[in-house]
């Protein structure tokens, strides 16, 4: 198996796209476009989102005990891009609100307040399961869709 087929294969799976969020010990924001996001249990309600071991979040998210998983709408394409290029300053200009101890993006199609339940490490990355505690939800809005390494209508 080499890193390109693995990525057109895995690439073939359209899924919507996240934006993780936390806070540092220093209550800073902290967030990574992600899109390995997925619900794994009903009862209890639980999701697991994989981090890379090099992504700045990654040992932010070992420390803490809470995350949050925000949905992003189509319209939120430039956040995707915008989180996932490696800026220190990533949250300068964006709207987000700080709601027990979670940073929330505004504006997605919905967002899910979790606890950190469990740590199972995978390979270069760490798969964070959330159990989540809260969340919001849109009745309108339309997902940012990712496919074959690009967004797609
Ligand atoms: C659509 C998309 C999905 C991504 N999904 C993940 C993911 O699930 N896990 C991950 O660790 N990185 C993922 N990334 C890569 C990170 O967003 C990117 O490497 C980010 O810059 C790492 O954070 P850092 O800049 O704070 O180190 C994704 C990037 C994109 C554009």
């Amino acid at each position: 198996m080499t890193p390109d087929l693995f990525r057109a294969l895995c690439g073939r799976f359209t899924t919507g796209v996240t934006i993780i969020t936390t806070l540092d010990a220093n209550d800073n924001p902290c967030g990574m476009t992600a899109n390995s996001f997925a619900s794994v249990s009903l009862d209890p309600p639980l999701i697991s989102v994989a981090v890379d071991h090099a992504a700045t979040i990654y040992p932010v998210m070992r420390a803490g005990s809470r995350f949050t998983v925000n949905i992003l709408d189509a319209h939120q394409e430039s956040l995707s891009r915008r989180f996932a290029e490696g800026l220190d300053d990533r949250f300068d200009g964006v709207a987000w609100q700080r709601v027990n101890d979670q940073v929330i993006i505004s504006g997605t199609l919905a967002f899910l307040r979790c606890d950190k339940w469990a740590e199972i490490p995978a390979g270069d990355h760490t798969i964070f399961v959330g159990q989540v505690m809260s969340g919001e939800t849109r009745a309108d809005g339309t997902p940012l869709v990712h496919y074959r390494g690009t967004y797609v209508e």
